[in-house]
């Protein structure tokens, strides 16, 4: 099995989602460590339960993003992960990181993007009288939310959202989604070039697969 790292910041239902992906034979990977760089991340503990290895890097111990991302990447490699997911991880990437990981570094963004990048997507959504909202997994570049897509999930906005509501609605499908694109990974269909992402030798759409 693939060793694959798992990058959270909070509650971590996506990293959940991948440790039952596993567990289920559906993903032939090893998670190897959950990284977080919030030691208060609840997902750190349901971690922990499933008897997975993690580690806490705070980048309030850092003053300089750089060092903070050296940090991780050193003890990244030391756990011999082969693919780095970011899943709910809420800092910013500098180059240090995302060049050490090139091709090898997927993010889950709750939105349809290109739509939305950056925070509060589901607010923006409503405020934008969207009619329907989503999710893309990508992999990382340099751009904030801006690597080639892979994968997209959509739902519909209803009558009376709130950005929790809506919320809610997409989470169910990142699960989903999230999986099935490391599992593309993991069994080497998955690759990103220059020209963007590629599954099976062929160049994904700009919006990812829907
Ligand atoms: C998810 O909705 C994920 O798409 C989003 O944070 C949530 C984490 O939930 N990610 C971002 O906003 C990245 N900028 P989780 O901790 O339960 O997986």
């Amino acid at each position: 099995p693939l060793p694959i790292a798992i990058l959270i910041s909070g509650r971590g239902s996506n990293m959940v989602a991948f440790i039952e992906a596993v567990a289920a034979g559906q993903l032939d990977a090893r998670i190897a460590l959950v990284l977080s760089n919030n030691p208060d991340a609840a997902g750190l503990e349901r971690a922990r339960e499933a008897g997975i290895d993690t580690a806490v890097i705070n980048h309030r111990d850092y003053a300089r993003r750089e060092d903070f991302d050296a940090a991780m990447v050193a003890r990244l490699r030391q756990a011999g992960a082969e693919l780095v997911i970011l899943a709910g991880f809420m800092r910013i990437l500098t180059s240090v990181f995302i060049t050490a990981f090139r091709g090898q570094l997927l993010n889950i963004h709750p939105s349809l993007l290109p739509k939305y990048p950056g925070l509060n997507t589901h607010q923006r959504a409503l405020d934008a009288g969207d009619s329907e909202a989503g999710v893309t997994v990508h992999f990382v570049t340099e751009e904030l939310d801006g690597g080639p897509p892979v994968l997209q999930a959509r739902v519909p906005v209803q009558p009376g959202d709130s950005a929790d509501s809506l919320a809610a609605r997409v989470i169910v499908e990142e699960h989903k989604i999230y999986p099935l694109a490391a599992r593309w990974f993991v069994q080497g269909r998955l690759t990103l070039s220059e020209q963007g992402a590629f599954l099976d030798g062929k160049r994904l759409p700009d919006t990812g697969l829907t």
